[in-house]
């Protein structure tokens, strides 16, 4: 949309927060504050958006620089909306189109609701197009006064209002539709002879009113929606809300959720159809799930890449991993970063793998360490085997080819190769490469001694 430009007043100091990370970049599901209304707008493919920031500001242009389109107008002082709407306004000189105006700390915004309003306001050739909603009680929202025959005349701030103004139930959002020349107009007008001494963007509603010129507004169906977040607590009722927006959209793309409220999903993962996920799962970063893949209770993925029909028990733990279709993982084994499981293999409980490829249908089904390891095809691991891939100066890699099997409670002194169909015998301690269908064995002989066992130590104390 060439003829839309896009505010986004985001200079407020966020005391209410009490931290020393700018409000923007407070995460919410996995993504920065900002980034939700920013999102809303790309989707409308707004292509310039002007951030107006304040105190901590370069903390926000360091975390969004690199999102095209978005540029920043510095508000030093925060001397009210009208403003930093003025501050933005110096990044769009040479624009006289739409301009959406937004605030930062709205992350439940929808894109739609934005179309909705760029809509009516095409529509009904207005000026300005108020987002309003209905609530029970306005709190400290500014009001919508309207005049006798319905239309919108002036918006005035809560601690402005009259008390029978207070009583008024339609509130602002803080979200408009305005034509650029309009605004830039406005602002020239609009003072600061209010209870706070501020310049009020809301005034530009006056102002187009008493001009004659068209004002309309459109309140919200779901008024959740242009919720500001100015507090922790609101910060997590906002998350919440989100959540539950989130899994419903999967919930109706064919996953199946147990226990839904007890599922965290962030924003940017997919899952295929006919997934199920047990409670207590958090799926989260840009991981992507197959289709009929099972997520049991408790299993976290963070940035994870699974195929279809992919298993994870309960109380596993991945993390920038890969695993191909039809493997298993679990319960309680950790994918650590760069860990790639080809088709059909499987890493059973209390198994660790780093940066390692396990092949196609090889198995590793209990208590190891696989780390800097390239694992072949239909490779068996034994339980209690180690990779010892750190001298204690440098990481070093275990090759084990195809088909070998690895008898219980082997080590892997790196670097080292076992060739093709080699077999490790129980408790090995390889340290030198093994060539392809050897034998290998690393242990002491076993000693028989007849006669000496616990029978005859008995014997032998009762004397
Ligand atoms: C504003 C509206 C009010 C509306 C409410 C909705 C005005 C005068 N009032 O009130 O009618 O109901 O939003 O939430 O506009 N900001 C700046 N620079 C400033 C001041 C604010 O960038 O100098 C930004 C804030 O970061 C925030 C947004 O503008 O994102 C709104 O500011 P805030 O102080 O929360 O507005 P309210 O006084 O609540
Ligand atoms: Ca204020």
């Amino acid at each position: 949309m060439d003829q839309v430009a896009a505010m986004i007043l985001a200079a407020g100091k966020g005391t209410r927060m009490k931290s020393a990370v700018s409000k923007m970049l407070h995460p919410l599901l996995g993504l920065p504050m900002l980034s939700y209304p920013l999102r809303a707008l790309r989707k409308l493919e707004i292509g310039r958006q002007v951030v107006v920031i304040g105190s901590s500001g370069q903390e926000v242009i360091d975390g969004f620089s690199d999102w095209s389109g978005v540029s920043f107008a510095w508000q030093r002082e925060q001397k009210g909306t009208a403003d930093a709407a003025a501050m933005a306004l110096t990044e769009l000189e040479d624009f006289s189109g739409i301009i959406l105006i937004v605030c930062g700390d709205v992350p439940l915004l929808r894109a739609e609701t934005l179309h909705e309003l760029l809509l009516r306001h095409k529509q009904t050739q207005a000026v300005v197009s108020v987002l309003s909603a209905v609530l029970p009680d306005g709190g400290s929202y500014g009001r919508l006064v309207l005049d006798s025959a319905g239309e919108l005349i002036r918006i005035v701030e809560a601690r402005d209002a009259s008390p029978v103004e207070l009583e008024v139930c339609r509130i602002n959002s803080g979200i408009y539709c305005v034509e650029a020349d309009f605004l830039r107009q406005a602002l020239a007008e609009i003072g600061c002879d209010n209870a706070q001494g501020e310049y009020y963007l809301t005034d530009m509603v006056a102002e187009a009113s008493q001009s004659g010129r068209k004002v309309v507004f459109l309140d919200v169906a779901d008024p959740d929606e242009i919720m500001g977040i100015n507090d922790r607590e609101q910060l997590s009722n906002a998350e919440m809300l989100l959540a539950v927006r989130i899994r419903r959209q999967w919930q109706s793309a064919g996953v199946t959720i147990r226990f839904p409220e007890q599922v965290t999903i962030e924003t940017d993962v997919s899952i295929g159809m006919d997934t199920t996920i047990e409670k207590g799962v958090s799926l989260k970063g840009k991981t992507v799930i197959g289709a009929g893949c099972y997520i049991g209770e408790g299993a976290i993925l963070q940035d994870v890449y699974l195929g279809d029909r992919v298993r994870v028990l309960p109380y596993s733990v991945l993390e920038h991993a890969v695993v191909e279709a039809d493997a298993q993982v679990g319960p309680f084994a950790h994918l650590r970063p760069g860990s790639l499981l080809r088709e059909k293999a499987k890493i059973g409980n209390f198994v660790e793998v780093k940066k390692a490829e396990i092949g196609i249908g090889s198995k590793a089904s209990h208590l190891s360490y696989i780390g800097d390891a390239t694992v072949g095809n239909g490779v068996n691991i034994g339980a209690g085997t180690i990779t010892c891939n750190y001298d204690g100066f440098k990481k070093h890699r275990t090759i084990i080819e195809d088909g070998v099997f690895v008898g219980s409670d082997s080590q892997f002194v790196a670097p080292v190769r076992i060739g093709k169909n080699a077999l490790v015998g129980a408790g090995s301690t390889v340290t030198k490469n093994v060539p392809e269908n050897a034998v290998v064995t690393s242990r002491s002989r076993q000693t028989i001694y007849p006669g000496r066992g616990m029978a005859a130590r008995t014997a032998a104390g009762k004397d």
